[in-house]
């Protein structure tokens, strides 16, 4: 009975201890969960429950994270820190966040990644780094990430990929790069990225793709292509895909409707493991004659006009050699000709 009286004052006392760690501007649920949300904060809450493993900072207007920011609350697994004002982190800002999962750094403004800033995020599976001012991504930006699968940096000004930039993410199953300022993919960039699925590379300035920039992607099921520069494409290219199979998206690229694209789509179009989802929608920005066609719609012709070529050359050339070999007939003739009159003016003056 006496046990049943002291409970809810342990409890209480308890309550009290934990509310005493979580700051004004929080709220704290259990000891697990702090929510942060909309709380105006310019810096980080100095107290927190030291076993938060939930923590929800966003829509506030912090602008810095230093070093070890989060050292109290060591056992974060998810950290929320979408739109603020975030322009730097330091180096090891999130060390040593070992159990952190899920790192949302989100609508901030972000123009650079410093050498260290995933020092310490090994467990790391979800990093959002979309809608920031990214506009390059080095060889040591996302070093240490070594369980990583999703990276969205979507919506950046990202122009240069370095080639060992993805060279970490080994496990990487899905990359979000649309809308951004890319420009080529260079043989070596997606090199590691051996787990890669998902590739959304749509909405960017992809007027160039190497030859060989894809074959280390032996996992993937959807490149999407989508929204580029587009204007010609090397059947290798996608042919070097040695997956299962690949769905690939390529409208809304201004392509140059000849009879060599003809012929690598429908090379393309032949090997089964590529499906070429949105073939029917693929429209020509070239030649100005063709601008805006369905090059579903056009391609049985794009190759008349070569054919009509290869067609009159041949007949030029027959013409010309059956012209010469008559000639030659012809010509032979008059010399028997001459001959035999020859011959019988000489035998009539003898
Ligand atoms: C964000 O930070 C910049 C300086 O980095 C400042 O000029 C701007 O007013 C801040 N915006 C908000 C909404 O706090
Ligand atoms: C990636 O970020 C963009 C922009 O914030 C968002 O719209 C999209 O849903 C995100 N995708 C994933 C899979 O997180
Ligand atoms: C083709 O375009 C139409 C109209 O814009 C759209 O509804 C359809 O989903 C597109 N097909 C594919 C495979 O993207």
């Amino acid at each position: 009975m006496r046990l049943l009286w002291v409970l809810p004052l342990l409890v209480e006392a308890h309550n009290k201890s934990f509310m005493h760690h979580c700051a004004k501007e929080c709220a704290c649920q259990e000891e697990l969960s702090a929510n942060c949300t909309q709380a105006s904060l310019t810096e980080l809450p100095k107290h927190l429950p030291p076993l938060t493993e939930h923590l929800d900072l966003s829509q506030n207007q912090l602008t810095h994270l230093p070093r070890r920011a989060f050292v109290n609350t060591r056992h974060l697994k998810v950290l929320l820190l979408n739109n603020n004002n975030i322009s730097t982190v330091a180096d090891g800002a999130f060390s040593p966040l070992e159990s952190l999962l899920r790192l949302d750094l989100s609508r901030n403004r972000l123009a650079a990644l410093s050498k260290g800033f995933t020092l310490g995020m090994g467990s790391l599976r979800e990093l959002l780094l979309s809608e920031n001012q990214l506009t390059s991504l080095d060889s040591h930006s996302f070093q240490h990430l070594d369980s990583l699968l999703r990276l969205n940096l979507s919506h950046n000004f990202i122009h240069l990929v370095q080639v060992r930039a993805f060279g970490c993410l080994s496990t990487l199953r899905q990359l979000y790069l649309e809308n951004n300022r890319i420009q080529t993919l260079s043989n070596g960039v997606f090199t590691m990225l051996k787990s890669l699925e998902v590739l959304h590379l749509q909405g960017n300035n992809i007027s160039y793709i190497d030859i060989d920039v894809l074959t280390p992607l032996t996992s993937l099921a959807l490149l999407n292509l989508a929204c580029n520069q587009l204007s010609s494409i090397h059947f290798k290219t996608f042919l070097s895909l040695q997956t299962y199979s690949t769905h690939i998206l390529l409208e809304h690229n201004p392509w140059y409707c000849d009879c060599d694209l003809q012929r690598v789509f429908r090379k393309l179009r032949n090997v089964r493991r590529l499906l070429l989802d949105d073939y029917e929608n693929l429209s020509c920005a070239e030649p100005p004659e063709l601008k805006g066609y369905l090059l579903n719609n056009v391609d049985a012709e794009l190759c008349i006009a070569e054919m009509v070529t290869v067609l009159i050359i041949t007949v030029t050339v027959l013409i010309t050699v059956v012209a010469a070999i008559v000639m030659a007939e012809r010509k032979r003739k008059i010399r028997e000709k001459h001959w035999t009159d020859g011959a019988s003016e000489v035998s009539y003056d003898s």
